[in-house]
């Protein structure tokens, strides 16, 4: 298993060119998303590995009611791009498994092609959970080439969270939209 500091030395590395590699990809499991939620009731939303924040800026267009709109990630040079290219969106360097956030704080929360880089799933879970409000709506996708959808449902089902949507998309991610039970 390549451990945190390994992960965030190869994201920083890459950070320069992530959106002119994989936002053509990651585009498509955004669509499968904006398919399935509406965030335009959402109160304060969490975007877990949210790299060079893309998927925060395109949901932070949406008319809403004064969503916050947070992103966390491990690489300090993806937070960078970030910052420069949407200073109005909340950045911060953070790891997953220990979320500078108090509980309860946020009713969406994101985690897209994410999950796959943590040592321990079952406690970035935990924390996303933690920092979740009751009826918080919490999105996954995880990689298909090293994650099958039983093994995220079982991953899943160690929790208190309940799946409500599955979907195996033609890209690269299997996804579930889950809440807590
Ligand atoms: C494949 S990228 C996906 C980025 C973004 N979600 C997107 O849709 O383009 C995975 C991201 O997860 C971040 N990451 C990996 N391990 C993390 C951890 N422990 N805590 C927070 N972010 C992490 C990486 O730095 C990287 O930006």
């Amino acid at each position: 298993m390549v451990n945190k500091k390994e992960i965030a030395r190869r994201y920083d590395s890459s950070a320069e060119i992530y959106d002119n590699r994989y936002n053509f990809i990651q585009d498509k499991k955004y669509r499968e998303i904006f398919s399935r939620v509406d965030i335009r009731e959402s109160k304060a939303i969490l975007d877990v590995g949210c790299g060079t924040g893309t998927f925060l800026n395109i949901i932070s267009e949406t008319e809403t009611n004064g969503t916050k709109f947070v992103g966390i990630d491990l690489s300090l040079e993806m937070i960078k791009i970030a910052h420069e290219k949407y200073p109005t969106i909340d950045f911060i360097v953070a790891d997953s498994d220990a979320l500078p956030i108090r509980d309860l704080t946020f009713s969406q929360v994101f985690s897209i092609t994410h999950l796959q880089n943590l040592p321990k799933p079952e406690q970035t879970l935990h924390e996303m959970i933690r920092i979740s409000t009751k009826d918080t709506l919490i999105v996954i996708s995880i990689l298909r080439k090293t994650w099958s959808r039983d093994k995220l449902s079982e991953l899943i089902m160690q929790t208190n969270l309940q799946i409500n949507e599955h979907w195996t998309a033609d890209v690269e991610d299997i996804g579930v939209l889950c809440k807590k039970k």
